[in-house]
């Protein structure tokens, strides 16, 4: 299989040469795209409604088999969703972190260490035994963050992590996704269409018509995508 686990010496942390998507209904998502995550970036995605985005996560997670091209992915990677409501499972935060780790067959305290490591790391473990339905949408995008970090993820995808949430809340959280990526040596690809969180970034790419258009400087692009705006 073309996306499999890479060595350090690879081009980067994610790497995506010429895929091609195309949908069972005829529809072509991925028409070509091409780009390339330095270990250690926080780099965004952004692109309109239907640009093929989500696609593209899906296939670097391994949920979607493109057509064509080739594609790599340092390992273990961590998937956030949009909506932390599909993505957590335990009635409780401490619970919900040490779940992914079932697969692992740690002992009981390396799973207390990384649950209270990673729990720390995005500042919730005083929330460990709060039940998840008592969290505001931000914290439960936390504790989704939390669990690919208690995985020891070299790599995070953020599905539009930021949709559902409050102004203050979305810039809490691409504040400390960007800290714990630069702290932890980590690599980040996050989608959004919300042009503020560029100022939080390495570098960005705009996805549209199936290739990756633009890429470079968020400052730049984010001027290029509000004049756009505007001009419509
Ligand atoms: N399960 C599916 N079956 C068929 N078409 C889909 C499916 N999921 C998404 N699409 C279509 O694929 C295109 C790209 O979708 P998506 O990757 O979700 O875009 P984005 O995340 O950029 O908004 C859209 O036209 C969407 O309607
Ligand atoms: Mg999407």
């Amino acid at each position: 299989m073309p996306g499999d686990i890479v060595a350090a010496k690879d081009p980067g942390a994610i790497w995506v040469n010429n895929l091609w998507f195309q949908w069972p209904s005829g529809l072509s998502v991925l028409q070509g795209c091409s780009l390339t995550v330095q270990p250690g970036e926080f780099c965004m995605l952004l692109g309109n409604n239907g640009s093929g985005k989500s696609t593209l996560l899906k296939i670097l997670g391994g949920l979607l088999q493109p057509q064509e091209g080739k594609w790599a992915v340092e390992k273990p990677v961590g998937f956030v969703f949009q909506n932390p409501d599909h993505q957590l499972v335990m009635p409780t935060v401490g619970a919900d972190v040490a779940f992914g780790l079932v697969d692992e067959h740690l002992p009981l305290a390396e799973i207390r260490n990384r649950v209270d490591d990673a729990l720390a790391a995005i500042n919730l473990l005083e929330m460990k035994r709060r039940p998840i339905y008592a969290l505001s949408g931000g914290q439960k995008q936390r504790v989704a963050i939390a669990g690919a970090i208690a995985r020891h993820c070299h790599v995070l995808l953020l599905d539009e992590p930021t949709a559902l949430l409050d102004p203050d809340s979305q810039i809490d959280l691409v504040k400390r996704v960007r800290d714990l990526v630069k702290e932890r040596g980590l690599t980040a690809l996050w989608v959004t269409h919300r042009l503020v969180e560029l100022d939080y970034c390495d570098r960005a790419f705009l996805l549209e018509a199936g290739r990756v258009l633009d890429e470079g400087n968020p400052t730049r692009l984010k001027h290029h995508l509000q004049n756009k705006s505007s001009s419509v």
